[in-house]
């Protein structure tokens, strides 16, 4: 059985590291932090998480970005582009029409590299300093390899990227290619290409930088905190739900991790820790299953498709850290099609924020949950946008207007601004076609 409470005031294991330490959420085992490279219980192979001797109070923070959370953190500071504080956008419009008291969302594609994974990255490239590791290593959809491209260059040290072929998005590619990462790509899925570089991990080849290393969450946790703090001082309340896209469960762990900490702390009270909301695309939803069927662990889907490329994922491997959070906050996940993607990616986009469709995936299930009345009209809903427009430019570009062509004259612009569409438009490609 998970255990997932943390008590207040915690005994520290003898080979605590400045008060972190590592604990197996599923035996309890304690490990040393920064000894040996550990990624999972050494006893009986469950999950790791970070612990610390004292949980920081909102007044612990000081400073902006992933590293004003320092108190919260392995370390006072890390290898930095620098990352977070991103904005929590006003929706208006959207607001509207979906029917809640407040709608933000938290733009995680304003982050350096495009995604929220730089938060994970400056923490997690830190750790992989202290333990003087050479090379760096992740299996990727395409922004964790983005990430991981760019902090390993700042680093100076070698990364290593497996993505599966054919299906990442080509932003992500570019930005890992120009970074100088050696990218390999397989003919499989996400899943497939994690379990090589895991086996690659384990024998001492490289150093994994997916978000089974419990140091990556850590840094991820910040979103957390930073959506806490942004609300209280704009609503003088925390919000009710936090909405997120839900691939390998990363993100949903950190956020419990984070609540968990500050109920801990003492500055966020049991009652209010916001419910987390998973949203799957329908073609890859192992948690929404689970959640549906009560399991303790996901079932690994081996066909898995969506337009969402980022969250194209079978086999969560944060599941059991994961789920609970679903569960023990009083959330819930859904599941959503493609075509609900590519909408809520257009309606975002049509009140300014342009986001990756995973992104979009997190309005999308909040507009069907509202829809089917799960949701309230009175709730305070935060939805996560994990990763910037540019990211995916083909998903973008299919999503809205095509460029008209028009002959090189004012008048012919004039003509077009009048309503003859010219050769552009619907019309345009279908004479097109047919010429
Ligand atoms: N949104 C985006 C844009 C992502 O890139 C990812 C994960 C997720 C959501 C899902 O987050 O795994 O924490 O549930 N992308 C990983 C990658 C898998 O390789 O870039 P999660």
């Amino acid at each position: 059985m998970a255990d997932l409470t943390l008590p207040e005031n915690p005994d520290v294991p003898d080979d605590a590291e400045n008060g972190v330490w590592l604990r197996c959420i599923e035996c309890g085992h304690e490990h040393p932090p920064f000894d040996d490279i550990i990624y999972t219980c050494e006893e009986c192979g469950g999950l790791l998480e970070a612990r610390y001797d004292r949980y920081p109070t909102f007044e612990d923070f000081q400073g902006s970005g992933v590293w004003r959370y320092n108190a919260a953190l392995p370390f006072e500071e890390g290898v930095t582009l620098p990352e977070g504080n991103t904005p929590l956008h006003r929706m208006p419009r959207l607001r509207e029409e979906i029917g809640v008291r407040n709608l933000r969302i938290k733009h995680e594609g304003m982050n350096p590299t495009g995604s929220f994974k730089d938060r994970g990255m400056t923490v997690g490239v830190r750790v992989a300093e202290e333990l003087g590791v050479d090379r760096l290593a992740c299996a990727s959809t395409g922004n964790t390899s983005a990430a991981l491209a760019a902090y390993g260059a700042r680093a100076g040290l070698q990364t290593l990227v497996l993505l599966p072929a054919g299906k990442v998005a080509a932003g992500k590619i570019a930005q890992a290619s120009l970074h100088n990462a050696r990218i390999l790509e397989v003919d499989v899925n996400f899943d497939d290409c994690l379990d090589i570089v895991q086996d690659l991990a384990d024998r001492g080849e490289a150093y994994l930088l997916n978000s089974l290393n419990p140091f990556r969450l850590e840094g991820q946790k910040t979103i957390g905190l930073e959506i806490l703090e942004a609300f209280r001082d704009d609503h003088g309340r925390f919000p009710d739900r936090i909405v997120l896209p839900v691939g390998n469960a990363g993100n949903t762990a950190a956020l419990y991790k984070c609540f968990r900490e500050m109920v801990a702390a003492g500055d966020l009270a049991p009652g209010d820790v916001p419910k987390l909301t998973g949203v799957q695309a329908e073609g890859a939803a192992p948690m929404v299953e689970a959640i549906e069927e009560g399991l303790k662990d996901t079932r690994r889907w081996s066909d898995v498709e969506t337009i969402a490329t980022a969250i194209r994922i079978g086999n969560p491997v944060n599941a059991p850290k994961a789920l609970p959070g679903i569960r023990e906050t009083g959330g819930t996940a859904v599941a959503v099609s493609d075509a609900e993607i590519t909408d809520a990616q257009q309606s975002i986009a049509a009140e300014g924020i342009g986001v990756e469709p995973a992104s979009a995936a997190s309005v999308a299930g909040l507009r069907k949950l509202r829809a089917s009345g799960v949701i309230g009209s009175g709730e305070d809903v935060v939805c996560l946008t994990t990763g910037h427009l540019l990211k995916d430019p083909d998903a973008a570009a299919e999503a809205g207007n095509d460029p008209d062509p028009v002959a090189n004259s004012t008048e012919a612009v004039l003509r077009y601004l009048a309503g003859d569409r010219g050769s552009g438009g619907v019309l345009g490609r279908l004479r097109r076609l047919l010429s």
